[in-house]
């Protein structure tokens, strides 16, 4: 079965063309990234504006990329939430009026949903039941058992600020350009994260699954407001000091689910999985008989249209 995969629900026009769930026979991106580089995050407005110029171009030559045409494509999947209204519109209309002339099913799928399936991708083996599965992205944030396909539990989410959401207003506050989680982790190479103590919050019981960054994110505007003055090492430190805090907490969740869940895989996905720090961590920090995966390509952490041609393969 190949699905024709439709995703436009923040910054990334994409379209893929997926067989049966895993093959990956084309997968492209047009982002609109470097419009955001001057505000430090995603206008609503320009990215709207650039998935119109840029949708057909990139279904057409995802189409081609995978040597098909459309009676080759036995169904259409678009995101449908969440994200921003007026970006999803743009790939909801475009895949109604596909479906529609091409008479095609058109299946619908959660953007969030399409993250955890973006790690079954180009897998050789399929996954193991029950597994545990962290999504941490730019808007989203969560802690999910995964019983079954599309059978989630949610254990916790964020109450405020996302961890890469926490990742990008830091960037913009020490002026490190967007997206932040890339140009902080890179910073943080050369850091010291012993130097600055930041507080790992939504430790106590009735959180103890979910996520809270926005004090975190003030706590470095503070340690900012009070240093005399902030060279390349100092805002290498805070990078680093930074992102071990926001890690570690991710982390201390994940060790904390998987005491408490019987669960033979352990996932990380969406933007923030592609953090090295959270890589190494979560493979140090969890048993070494537990199996932990993340996207098997960089590209299929950030938003792109295979997840959602993938997810829509599994729904019943
Ligand atoms: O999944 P995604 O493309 O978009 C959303 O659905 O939000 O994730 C984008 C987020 C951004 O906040 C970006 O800063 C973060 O993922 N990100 C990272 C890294 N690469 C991307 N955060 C930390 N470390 C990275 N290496
Ligand atoms: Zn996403």
């Amino acid at each position: 079965m190949k699905i024709f995969g439709i995703e436009t629900s923040c910054d990334e026009t994409a379209a893929a063309v997926v067989e049966d769930g895993v093959k990956v026979l084309s997968n492209v991106i047009a982002s609109s990234v470097d419009m955001h580089q001057a505000t430090g995050g995603v206008v609503p407005e320009v990215a709207a504006r650039e998935h119109l110029r840029q949708i057909s171009p990139v279904i057409d030559k995802a189409l081609a990329d995978a040597g098909l045409e459309w009676k080759d494509i036995d169904a259409i999947a678009i995101t449908t939430n969440p994200g921003l209204i007026a970006s999803l519109l743009v790939g909801i209309n475009t895949a109604q009026t596909i479906a529609y002339i091409h008479q095609k099913p058109l299946m619908e799928v959660d953007h969030i949903v399409g993250h955890v399936y973006a790690n079954f991708l180009e897998r050789k083996h399929p996954p193991q039941f029950p597994l545990l599965v962290l999504t941490v992205s730019g808007g989203h944030n969560e802690l999910m058992l995964m019983k079954g396909h599309h059978q989630f539990e949610r254990l916790g989410e964020t109450l405020d600020d996302a961890a890469g959401e926490a990742f990008d207003k830091v960037a913009r506050l020490l002026g490190l350009g967007y997206p932040g989680g890339p140009a902080v982790s890179k910073m943080a190479e050369k850091g010291n994260p012993t130097r600055f103590s930041f507080p790992r919050p939504m430790l106590d019981k009735e959180n103890k699954y979910n996520f809270s960054f926005s004090g975190l994110k003030s706590a470095v505007r503070r340690e900012v407001e009070n240093l005399k003055k902030t060279d390349d090492q100092t805002i290498a430190d805070l990078c680093a000091s930074f992102q071990q805090a926001v890690i570690g907490t991710l982390i201390d969740k994940l060790v904390l689910a998987v005491q408490e869940h019987e669960v033979k895989e352990v996932h990380l996905a969406g933007g923030v999985s592609a953090n090295q720090l959270l890589r190494k961590m979560a493979r140090e920090k969890l048993p070494d008989k537990l199996p932990v995966y993340w996207p098997v390509e960089q590209i299929f952490c950030t938003d792109n249209a295979a997840m959602i041609a993938a997810a829509t393969h599994f729904q019943s």
